[in-house]
């Protein structure tokens, strides 16, 4: 048997950095960036949707983005309603279905209208899931996760089956886990994304900026992936 995964990645997650500094480069402001990134998730989305991978997130707001200038979290808001706004019907056509992760309340309201608007509106969608991480950190759902399971005083024992269930990607089982996870930017770090999660997902950094990411870019990551051997802290036993 060969020494290589070979099976395609059924959850891709994505870092989208480095909007600022692409639009930095081309003596741009900053939320430049963020509304070309708008064209790189088409284009990404697009492009896994049609090769098959079940579930794409996408982390588009941190708990920590909220330190930013009040004037680029203002922009940021309105991302995912001009993103819906323009997409929504092409999501349906391709199939995708949208869902959150993170503490979408705290939102401004006409965010979490359009992006309320827009999971109801795909909900019947059979094809690729596409989660947006907004407002998400990790530790942060940990934490909530963690005191839901005390407020409950199960009489079980926690298990990690118990902490999974209780995360907010829950709604991506039974693909929880990235296989994969890609960070756009040429940073090497996980900023606080999926930290449960991605415990045995492969990682693929990628010099581009986000604005900058094809199609083509998603399928040399995939390539990669196929390539690698997953152990698992194991021995190789291949399959996935
Ligand atoms: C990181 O670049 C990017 C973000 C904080 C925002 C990413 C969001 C999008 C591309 C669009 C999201 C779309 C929807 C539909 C919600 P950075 O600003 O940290 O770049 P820098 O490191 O170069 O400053």
């Amino acid at each position: 048997m060969s020494k290589h995964t070979k099976k395609m990645p059924d959850h891709i997650a994505i870092i989208m950095d480095g909007n600022g500094r692409w639009a930095n480069k081309r003596f741009l402001p900053r939320v430049a960036g963020h509304k070309e990134g708008l064209n790189a998730v088409e284009r990404t989305v697009q492009t896994a949707s049609a090769i098959g991978i079940k579930v794409l997130t996408l982390y588009a707001f941190s708990t920590e983005n909220w330190s930013r200038p009040s004037d680029e979290v203002h922009f940021l808001m309105k991302l995912p309603i001009d993103f819906f706004n323009r997409f929504v019907p092409q999501l349906i056509e391709q199939n995708v279905r949208v869902v959150t992760i993170g503490t979408i309340e705290d939102l401004p309201q006409a965010t979490q209208n359009s992006v309320n608007r827009a999971v109801e509106l795909t909900k019947e969608c059979t094809g690729m899931t596409l989660c947006f991480a907004l407002n998400y950190g990790a530790q942060d759902d940990l934490l909530r996760a963690f005191q839901t399971i005390q407020s409950k005083e199960l009489s079980e024992p926690i298990t990690k089956e118990t902490i999974a269930a209780h995360l907010s990607t829950h709604v991506l089982a039974p693909f929880q886990a990235p296989d994969l996870l890609i960070r756009t930017s040429g940073e090497i770090r996980l900023s606080n994304f999926l930290l449960w999660e991605s415990a045995y997902s492969e990682l693929y950094f990628i010099e581009k900026a986000w604005p900058d990411f094809t199609g083509d870019d998603l399928k040399q990551a995939i390539n990669h992936y196929m390539h690698r051997e997953r152990r698992y802290g194991g021995l190789f036993k291949g399959g996935k």
